[in-house]
């Protein structure tokens, strides 16, 4: 016979699996789409990674940066290193890669540009 305590901690595991599952948005899993380039990719953190937000997002998204100098971006999303872009690639693959990116504000990179990106990211951003 389980104790009321273990039954109601079933319950609260089975809600929560609830919650992730069905508010998951699609793009905030970017590891479901990984392309089968990710074994011979030769795009790193070091060689692509760094260098393309330096030149594409820091502007506006490092931490380093005064209020005044963020041109409105939020404070909280920055890029300063290869974990800070790990952690976001779904965010950054929502806005800067497909059909209608959205990042940079004022466009800027090339579709091959975009391109690398994308691959970068869903191979993990390593
Ligand atoms: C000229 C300044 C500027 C540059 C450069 C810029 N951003 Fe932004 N970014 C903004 C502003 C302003 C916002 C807030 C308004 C919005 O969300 O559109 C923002 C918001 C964001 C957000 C948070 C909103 C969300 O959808 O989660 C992400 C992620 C983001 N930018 C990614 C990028 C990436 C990736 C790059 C480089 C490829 C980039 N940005 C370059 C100004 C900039």
């Amino acid at each position: 016979m389980r104790s009321p305590a273990s039954v109601s901690a079933v319950l609260w595991v089975a809600l929560g699996a609830l919650l992730v599952t069905g508010c998951a948005d699609p793009a905030d899993q970017p590891d479901d789409a990984q392309p089968p380039a990710c074994e011979t990719s030769y795009l790193t953190y070091q060689t692509f990674g760094a260098p393309f937000l330096t030149t594409w997002c820091r502007g506006c998204h490092a931490s380093a940066l005064p209020l005044d100098m963020r041109q409105g971006s939020p404070p909280q999303i920055n890029f300063d290193d290869a974990e800070a872009a790990r952690s976001q690639r779904a965010r950054i693959l929502a806005r800067s890669v497909g059909e209608a990116p959205t990042m940079p504000p004022a466009g800027g990179p090339s579709a091959a540009e975009r391109a690398l990106l994308e691959e970068w990211l869903r191979c993990g951003a390593p």
